[in-house]
């Protein structure tokens, strides 16, 4: 049988090579604290390139500078931000693999000085700042910069975007009730709490057709919080809003224990995908060809998300495509020894 991690994938004018995305991952290593691209994240990032990752979604990316992690957060809050990205994703494009760009802004989450802001003020756990309570002026300013930030992707030559919905940050603590205790049009009922984020899609669209990502999460794993089916239909929202597909991840809106395993979230990518008719990400402890292949031929999945694995091997594409028993080019300097 054919394979499917090697087969091409198309949305909208995009053409991905392969099925293999290099998931998001924060490196904190803006080291001069202004959200700039640095030598680090040109090596990092390049080097899957060369691996021949067909997609590679660079970290959360802060749209303003108090919606990032830490201070070493990558940022693009600013136009001074678009030269160091457009080189990056230029390099990566060299080499074959497209690009995207996951827009977040960390809410409630943020380890940053000053006033940290998010849907109710409630913090996180006990070592955590407690935030402010957004008015409706700070909801309509962080959309905006949403908006700003995918304009700045645009010109920096991103190929998709995607909105950061999940693990506890900003957007992820308007959509579940355990971090959303407001009584104005945003909190209460889904439709409500999903409100925030559609306005985000809204406003992102206004300035981006390409390919849209959400990363959700689909479990609070908490009695109270969101679960896997309480995503089928915001993700059928998100379609009717011309999303193209959701990476579907879980977890970290509250302290909680999480049991993790072999693609312990890929049922919920599975049940998304069938539940609102949507493509869906899997992500989560997925770490040999075999088993991407499993989720692929099983139509559980449209797309095969890594983070770790590609840490550890940048060349996974190459060791993927060995154990399934299939050749894939190497970039030309490196025929002599792929
Ligand atoms: C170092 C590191 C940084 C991460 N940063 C982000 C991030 O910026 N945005 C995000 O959505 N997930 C982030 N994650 C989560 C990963 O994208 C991924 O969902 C998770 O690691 C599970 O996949 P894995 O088992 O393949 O590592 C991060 C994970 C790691 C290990």
């Amino acid at each position: 049988m054919d394979n499917k991690l090697f087969s091409t994938y198309s949305i909208k004018d995009l053409t991905l090579k392969n099925r293999i995305v290099m998931a998001p991952m924060c490196m904190y290593s803006s080291e001069n604290e202004d959200g700039k691209v640095e030598d680090f994240h040109m090596t990092h990032y390049v080097s899957r390139a060369v691996g021949q990752v067909g997609l590679i979604i660079q970290e959360a990316t802060a749209v303003t500078p108090q919606g990032r992690i830490s201070s070493k957060d990558l940022g693009i809050w600013s136009d001074d931000h678009i030269e160091g990205l457009f080189r990056l994703t230029s390099q990566i494009k060299s080499y074959g693999t497209k690009t995207g760009i996951q827009l977040a802004h960390a809410g409630r989450k943020a380890m940053v000085d000053g006033e940290i802001l998010a849907p109710s003020a409630i913090p996180f756990n006990e070592d955590m700042k407690t935030p402010k309570e957004m008015t409706l002026e700070d909801i309509h300013e962080v959309i905006e910069a949403f908006k700003q930030g995918a304009l700045r992707a645009k010109k920096s030559g991103f190929d998709v975007i995607e909105i950061h919905a999940a693990h506890g940050y900003l957007i992820n603590e308007f959509l579940s009730p355990l971090s959303n205790k407001r009584t104005d049009e945003y909190g209460g009922t889904a439709e409500n709490r999903y409100r925030f984020l559609r306005e985000t899609i809204e406003a992102v669209k206004e300035v981006w057709n390409g390919p849209l990502f959400v990363r959700v999460s689909a479990s609070d794993y908490h009695p109270d919080g969101m679960a896997p089916e309480d995503y089928v239909p915001l993700s059928q929202w998100m379609k009717e809003q011309d999303v193209d597909l959701i990476d579907v991840s879980s977890g970290a809106v509250v302290p909680a224990r999480i049991h993790a395993y072999p693609g312990y979230q890929v049922p919920f990518a599975e049940a998304i995908k069938h539940g609102a008719d949507i493509d869906t990400g899997a992500v989560g402890l997925i770490t040999t060809a075999i088993q991407a292949e499993e989720i692929l031929q099983n139509n559980r999945a449209d797309l095969i998300f890594l983070a770790r694995e590609l840490l550890r091997d940048p060349y996974f594409p190459r060791t993927a495509a060995k154990e399934l028993g299939v050749t894939i080019d190497p970039p030309k300097q490196y025929d002599r020894g792929w």
